[in-house]
């Protein structure tokens, strides 16, 4: 394999190595192009561009493989909980008994948000969405825990700021949810693992306790590891766009839950149970759905199908398909949305429009489905998503400030506005 590129420019030729990563995908390395061309890349959307060299995660979306720091999906859904899948994230290697006990511990002591901070929840209209609230809190946590900025000690400060974050995010995602709902909050239980603890403080009330099913304790976990990291995806990238200024974790984490919460990125996961729902309850057919999802000048498209990298079926999506069939067989969950789902995926498979794009069901199909049969309102789906994906931004966000290559994030344009021209007067302006 050539281990070079040559552009040729003005009659010159200009070479560019040519980087491999250990999976052998290849990069043209052209950080020297504007220095000796004058040129800058124009790639909207960053279809072909790379922004980084990373170790977390790879993704082959062609042969449908995700892997961890090396460990498969399917592996880590099986086996692993989602602390320790979190560590795995951020630390690159499985945690020690000891490592996840300490850092189990962490996370226990720090569940409970300020005080102060409940008055936020109070003060939101009932209407707002969970992931505004979300990521006003994680925010103003920052605000909460000066630690961060003023400690010397940069690994320690670190580690209280993942286990704080990982920790309290579950409590603020649950709190906002009894805010909506007008009820009391429910406060962390330390006796709790952390899904069992999440599930109990939404469902849980003095009006009628809530028994933690460990059924929903294992799809939660299975759920929230398969959303863990899913390298450069448009959340993950603004946490790195953000940090790359040295704001915080907490601002840059904020950042990335906005990013997330768009019907294009996290925010599918809503928008395809919507879509399930609006044809459960106007008998839309199948068919109509898919001629609606085709029609270009229809603002409709079938969330929950396609994906930037994945061109073959999204592992994730296996995982979780596997999952709501397993739950539903055993008839702990029941759900006649999952009967509309099977039908558009089994008409979105045979139909060419999405063959030839090669559009198959994504994270978000399945995800949403099983959040419904487990309870959770549609409106938290992609606050579910955030949890799930909040180590992955922090091992990302940790992986940009240990590299002595990177640098603030900051594009080049070009500018195709008017050429200069001479003010105006207010007088003379039609
Ligand atoms: N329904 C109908 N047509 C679609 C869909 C869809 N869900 N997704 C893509 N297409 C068409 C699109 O119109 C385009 O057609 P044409 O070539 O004729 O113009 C073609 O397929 C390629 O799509 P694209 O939008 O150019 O591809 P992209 O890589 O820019 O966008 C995507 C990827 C995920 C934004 C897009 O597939 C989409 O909008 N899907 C629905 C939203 C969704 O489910 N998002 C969650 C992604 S998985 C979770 C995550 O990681 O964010």
């Amino acid at each position: 394999m050539s281990d070079s590129a040559t552009l040729h420019y003005q009659g010159k030729d200009l070479v560019f190595p040519v980087i491999t990563g250990t999976e052998n995908e290849s990069a043209m390395d052209i950080s020297l192009l504007r220095k000796s061309t004058g040129l800058v890349t124009m790639d909207y959307g960053y279809q072909n561009t790379g922004s980084t060299r990373s170790k977390i995660t790879f993704v082959d979306g062609a042969n449908g493989i995700l892997r961890y720091r090396g460990y498969n999906i399917e592996d880590l859904a099986a086996n692993a909980m989602f602390p320790e899948t979190a560590w795995l994230l951020i630390y690159g290697e499985l945690p020690s008994a000891d490592q996840l006990q300490k850092f189990r511990q962490m996370l226990t002591e720090n569940a409970l948000i300020h005080e102060n901070l409940l008055n936020f929840f109070r003060e939101m209209p009932p209407s707002a969405h969970p992931m505004g609230i979300l990521s006003s809190i994680v925010n103003a946590l920052g605000l909460f825990t000066p630690r961060f900025y003023d400690d010397e000690n940069k690994a320690e400060a670190f580690n209280f700021t993942v286990a704080n974050l990982i920790s309290k995010v579950r409590t603020v995602a649950a709190f906002s949810y009894k805010a909506s709902i007008g009820e009391p909050f429910v406060y962390p239980d330390a006796e709790k693992s952390y899904c069992a603890n999440f599930l109990n403080m939404m469902f849980s009330s003095k009006a009628k306790p809530y028994n933690v099913d460990p059924l929903m304790v294992q799809a939660l976990n299975t759920l929230l590891i398969v959303h863990a990291d899913h390298e450069q995806n448009c959340s993950t990238s603004t946490v790195r766009m953000v940090g790359s200024s040295q704001a915080s974790l907490y601002a840059s984490v904020c950042a990335g839950i906005c990013a997330l919460w768009g019907p294009l990125h996290g925010g599918a996961n809503q928008a395809a149970l919507e879509t399930l729902m609006q044809v459960q309850q106007s008998g839309m057919s199948v068919k109509t759905v898919m001629e609606r999802a085709k029609d270009k000048n229809d603002p409709f498209k079938l969330s929950g199908f396609g994906h930037r990298v994945y061109k073959s079926y999204d592992p994730r999506a296996k995982v979780l398909k596997g999952l709501v069939h397993t739950f539903f067989n055993k008839g702990s969950l029941n759900d006649p949305l999952m009967e509309i789902a099977s039908e558009l995926e089994e008409a979105a498979l045979k139909d060419d429009y999405f063959i030839e794009r090669k559009l198959y069901p994504n994270v978000d199909f399945y995800s949403g489905i099983l959040y419904h049969a487990m309870g959770i309102p549609t409106n938290m789906l992609t606050v579910m998503f955030a949890i799930g994906r909040l180590p992955g931004w922090i091992a990302h966000w940790k992986e940009m400030h240990d590299d002595p290559e990177s640098k603030i994030n900051r594009p080049r344009q070009i500018y195709t506005g008017h050429t200069e021209r001479p003010w105006i007067k207010l007088a003379d302006r039609v």
